[in-house]
């Protein structure tokens, strides 16, 4: 009698379970890694900020920031004319800097179109310029062989019905005053515009790899998944490009099919995140300075070492970088970009075997002082990244058992595997310690590799 009562308790539990269980669609975990695979080996991709806020080149959020008015803003739409736009250009530059991916926005928070819409006047082919920037740019990337990525902006400063919130240019204080600026516009229609924009950019462009939608943010005057009817919404995504890869801030995370990856923005992550216990695909996206729009006057960009670093403790704890570049109102990159984008080429031409189909390394082994790891599990190659060139002797403990053959990354050169060594002076080191017996001079590389071949 008590085995029949706890059996059926177990039974209601687990119906209870699986009904709460909220789904957009149906897929195994293993086919999420399959439909996944090619961008968890790719690692790294081109984020691209572009629109009309490039003429301001002062940030993205200059309309919010200032607190612009539409009719103000307009005068950017009436000039947008970017006569030095070379996609195919921008694709090489991406290419050479070892990326295989990019995602381009389509729409910012702006409201601005890069893109021919049925839906609105705002956009690309109406101003100077005269034609669909993103049908150009597709074709030019595709051509060089790079996933094909959309940013839509699901916060829209210049829908007449898009509601005003707390990160609206026109945002105020109280529920009153909201109340008042709001009575006049139904965010419905908004909903199914930017239901109808989505549609279009999945249609119109052939196979899209990724969509990247930006952002939710509940509570208080603020939007949430019933704003944007993010379900509705995610169900079209996946009927109309079932094998696309979507982030997660259309505010779906407890949803089965909602969201791909994660987005840790402008920070490193401490380890590789998890959501219950489990690791979860995550890329970071980061800018290169300050803003992810074109802007003139700021300083702050980050040098050559800093952004490989970040790539290769990406890497190393199981996630991507999506580097932005924010092109200026002519169409080009600026030469800040441009500079860094070469560098990283240099160090990716001969180092991007511990970059692509890449991952964190397990933890039997133990990296070394100033070092990062990455691991290849199809080749079974381990990574040494030396942040911080060492001396003759570089230690591996607990390494002595594992490893078949040495050598250094970028130019395939033997690196003699010894015993420890110690002079006048013997440290304590284990039976399976082994010692790499490296040139005392640091390569001319910036951060050179040790390629190890496991056993
Ligand atoms: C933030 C900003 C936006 C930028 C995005 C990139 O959400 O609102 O300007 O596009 O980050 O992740």
């Amino acid at each position: 009698m008590k085995r029949i009562l706890l059996i059926s308790i177990v039974l209601i539990f687990v119906s209870q379970f699986s009904y709460s269980q909220k789904k957009i669609w149906n897929e195994t975990e293993t086919e999420k890694t399959e439909r996944l695979s090619w961008w968890t080996e790719a690692r790294f991709g081109m984020f691209i900020h572009w629109g009309s806020y490039a003429q301001a080149a002062r940030h993205e959020w200059v309309k919010k920031r200032e607190r612009i008015s539409d009719e103000e803003y307009q005068k950017y739409f009436e000039i947008f004319n970017p006569d030095l736009f070379d996609p195919a250009e921008w694709a090489k530059k991406a290419k050479a800097a070892g990326m295989k991916y990019a995602v381009i926005t389509t729409k910012h928070h702006e409201g601005f179109n890069m893109f021919k819409s049925e839906y609105t006047d705002y956009n690309v082919t109406n101003t100077p310029y005269g034609k669909d920037i993103i049908k150009e740019w597709v074709d030019a990337f595709r051509a060089e062989g790079l996933g094909i990525g959309f940013y839509y902006s699901l916060i829209d400063w210049h829908h007449p019905e898009y509601t005003i919130d707390r990160v609206h240019p026109q945002s105020v204080r109280t529920q009153e005053e909201y109340d008042e600026l709001n009575k006049n516009r139904d965010m419905s229609i908004y909903r199914e515009y930017l239901k109808n924009q989505v549609r279009e950019i999945l249609t119109n462009y052939g196979k899209v790899d990724i969509l990247w939608l930006d952002y939710s943010f509940p509570g208080k005057f603020g939007k949430d998944r019933d704003d944007w009817g993010s379900v509705e919404l995610m169900k079209m995504v996946r009927k109309l490009q079932p094998e696309i890869l979507v982030n997660d801030r259309a505010d779906l995370k407890d949803y089965q099919g909602g969201w791909d990856f994660t987005t840790p923005e402008q920070f490193k992550v401490q380890s590789w995140p998890e959501i219950d216990g489990e690791k979860i695909p995550w890329e970071t996206c980061q800018t290169f300075s300050g803003s992810w729009g074109y802007y003139r006057d700021e300083h702050t960009w980050k040098d050559n070492k800093q952004l490989l670093v970040l790539l290769i403790e990406s890497v190393s704890k199981g996630g991507n970088v999506l580097l932005n570049v924010g092109p200026t109102a002519r169409g080009t990159f600026d030469q800040r970009a441009d500079k860094a984008l070469k560098e990283m080429g240099e160090w990716m031409k001969y180092n991007s075997r511990s970059i692509y189909g890449c991952t964190q390394a397990s933890e039997e082994f133990e990296a070394p002082d100033h070092t990062l790891l990455t691991y290849n599990p199809k080749t079974n190659r381990l990574y040494i990244h030396l942040l911080d060139y060492p001396m003759k002797n570089f230690l591996l403990r607990g390494f002595g058992d594992k490893v078949k053959y040495a050598q250094f990354l970028h130019d395939a050169s033997e690196i003699n595997i010894g015993k420890p060594y110690g002079h006048w002076v013997q440290q304590e080191t284990g039976e399976n310690d082994i010692n790499l017996l490296l040139p005392v001079n640091k390569p001319n590389v910036e951060i050179p590799v040790i390629e190890l071949f496991l056993k």
